[in-house]
């Protein structure tokens, strides 16, 4: 037998592999709730329109309340043969409702009805992931303020170079999720408007109420053009690119977290519960979830390149090509929530080595701005001061001796207009406390962003 929804023009069945290869529901039957959602709004408006009579819509709308429940207990059987959740949908509808059921698809096509389920399905995974990226915010605020004061060497190159707050290091990865936030708003704004009423392609004969359906639906407004509607897939584009720059900031934390535990640094502890032994070197713990989430990047990154692959060079308007666009998709989503959730749970579990932070810190010359900038204040020019505290520098390496730990009579050597009031900038602290300016490692500044951020958070 041929395939009940579009069979009339053929004259054998599909080949059994063709079916197979063709099918979607699969992986697209997660999208259940959209389409029973979509399918209800499109049946209200029909009725409004004069289509549907109202005991139509009140049977489409019973019928399909109960093959939700049947879905969520795990009773309905999904039909491969059915091809999509779409036609699942409707062909048990019709066996539930009867004849009624057929005439749900009047006035739709599967083309308008999928880019609207997955617009809806992407709108409320997008709203778990920016409640996500809050949580992980709300975490980092709550370590930062209490390490406002916990003094750690700031790189780069990896290399030491100043001394920066624990808090500071926590406020700028805070930074980037606030940009990471508001790219995924900003995605979740163009997604959703709404396709339905485009129908195949050009458009619907029967007299429907686009806006009534938007309305229900709770879009923006319905897409200006029918043939765009149908065809372009750029938000699953823009929420895969958001996802690929969080995930790669998730990399550059994980990265640190990695370092920070091992034992060559011994910044931080990891709490067990977040980290996993080895079978055969007793003495391991390892730092899984930073791992992990650092190698899940790949991922996400290889499916923003699938879509912009499957996208390129695609003719108006629908193409079958498009129904790839959702296991990247899919797989995105649960990945970036997957890594949001476990790092939201691990980053307030994290305790910072105060001890041996501030050591790292002393060992790496991590003041030698702070000299040079002294000795600029008392009139030396910046291009020779830098030339002394390379000296200093150089005998220090000689000595094994960082420039807090020397004397005066010893600094005096580089330059004599070095006095005793020297050893002011030339400790950790003085010296965070000197970058006292918006956006400076000070701890008092450190508190202070604290608060504008945690003000940020509250107004979301
Ligand atoms: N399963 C299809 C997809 O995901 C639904 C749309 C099919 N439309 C069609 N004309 N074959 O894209």
């Amino acid at each position: 037998k041929t395939n009940q929804q579009w069979g009339g023009r053929f004259n054998e069945p599909t080949d059994a592999f063709v079916a197979r290869f063709t099918a979607s529901v699969e992986f697209d039957q997660r999208m259940y709730l959209q389409d029973i959602r979509g399918s209800i709004a499109h049946a209200k408006m029909l009725t409004k329109a004069g289509v549907l009579t109202e005991a139509e819509r009140d049977d489409i709308i019973r019928g399909l309340g109960e093959i939700r429940v049947e879905i969520e207990r795990g009773e309905f059987e999904w039909s491969v043969a059915l091809e999509d959740v779409h036609m699942n949908i409707e062909a048990a509808l019709t066996k539930k409702i009867g004849i009624t059921g057929k005439k749900l698809h009047t006035g739709r096509s599967r083309n308008d009805q999928v880019a609207t389920d997955i617009r809806l399905y992407l709108r409320d995974e997008i709203d778990l992931i920016l409640s996500e990226i809050t949580r992980l915010q709300q975490g980092m605020l709550s370590v930062a303020e209490r390490e406002a004061d916990t003094i750690m060497p700031g790189f780069t190159h990896l290399q030491t170079a100043q001394p920066v707050t624990f808090g500071h290091h926590l406020m700028a990865w805070f930074e980037m999720l606030s940009r990471d936030f508001s790219r995924f708003e900003d995605c979740r704004e163009r997604a959703n408007i709404m396709p339905l009423g485009a129908a195949a392609l050009a458009g619907t004969t029967y007299p429907i109420q686009r806006d009534f359906t938007c309305e229900l639906l709770e879009f923006n407004a319905p897409a200006e053009n029918s043939l765009d509607a149908v065809s372009d897939r750029d938000f699953a584009i823009e929420f895969c690119s958001a996802s690929s720059i969080l995930l790669m900031h998730l990399t550059r934390m994980s990265e640190e977290l990695v370092l920070w535990t091992s034992a060559q640094f011994d910044f931080i502890n990891l709490p067990d519960r977040f980290c996993t032994g080895s079978s055969i070197m007793p003495q391991k713990k390892n730092p899984d979830v930073p791992e992990l989430v650092r190698g899940k990047s790949g991922r996400v990154f290889g499916h923003l390149m699938s879509l912009l692959t499957l996208m390129k060079s695609q003719p108006l308007a629908y193409n079958k090509d498009n129904q790839e666009d959702k296991e990247p998709l899919f797989d995105a989503i649960d990945t970036v929530k997957g890594c949001l959730r476990a790092f939201a749970d691990m980053v307030p579990a994290l305790e910072a080595k105060e001890e041996n932070m501030r050591e790292a810190a002393l060992r790496g010359f991590s003041t030698a701005t702070d000299l040079a900038d002294y000795l600029v204040r008392k009139g030396m020019p910046f291009r020779d001061a830098h030339e002394v505290v390379g000296k200093s520098v150089a005998y220090g390496i000689e000595q094994s001796k960082d420039l807090g730990e020397m004397s005066l009579e010893e600094l005096v050597q580089f330059s004599d207009i070095i006095e005793q009031d020297v050893f002011d900038v030339l400790t950790l602290e003085g010296s965070v406390a000197a970058r006292d300016h918006i956006g400076g490692t000070a701890p008092n500044q450190v508190r202070a962003a604290v608060k504008r951020a945690q003000q940020k958070l509250d107004q979301r």
